[in-house]
């Protein structure tokens, strides 16, 4: 299978994340719901930090100053309000309020994955760098995934 793009990796990630949001919206089952939020949370986690880690420093080495400021400000604020909300999110025992602010969350993440990052950078990240460099930068990331994966695999004592 030949290896993914950067830019695949991450909207693949998108489109995952963007189907358990509607999933979690749509189940009344609550274990279900749940598990599917513990799924979430762990995605978006590794999501963010691979882009921080990895994708983010990598593409303004190439393409410094042609991505706009305010696309570098959206991610920074995503790198430390999303780790944020989830952790909130822990912590509401009400339920009403709980789907208040997970929907709040989704539209915020959303808005952030689909319309700053595929909407805007990554049609310039696509233009700006070759194909093989997306790909070498892939793997890169899918390196990065992987390590943060088994350390959220480890047995919490969370
Ligand atoms: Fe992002
Ligand atoms: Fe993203």
């Amino acid at each position: 299978m030949p290896a993914r793009s950067a830019i695949e990796i991450l909207k693949h990630d998108h489109k995952e994340a963007k189907g358990l949001f509607e999933k979690i919206l749509t189940t009344d089952d609550d274990a279900e719901c749940e598990r599917l939020y513990e799924e979430l949370a762990r995605e978006l986690r590794i999501h963010v930090a691979v882009e921080k880690d990895v994708f983010y420093p990598r593409i303004l080495e190439e393409l410094g100053d042609k991505i706009p400021q305010d696309i570098i400000d959206h991610q920074e604020k995503e790198e430390s309000e999303s780790p944020e909300m989830l952790d909130q999110l822990d912590t509401i025992e009400d339920d009403d309020e709980w789907m208040e602010t997970f929907r709040e969350f989704r539209d915020t993440v959303l808005e952030h994955a689909v319309a700053v990052e595929e909407g805007k950078l990554f049609p310039l990240v696509e233009r700006s760098m070759s194909r093989e460099d997306l790909q070498e930068l892939g793997r890169e990331m899918e390196e990065r995934k992987n390590e943060l994966k088994s350390e959220y695999e480890r047995p919490a004592e969370r």
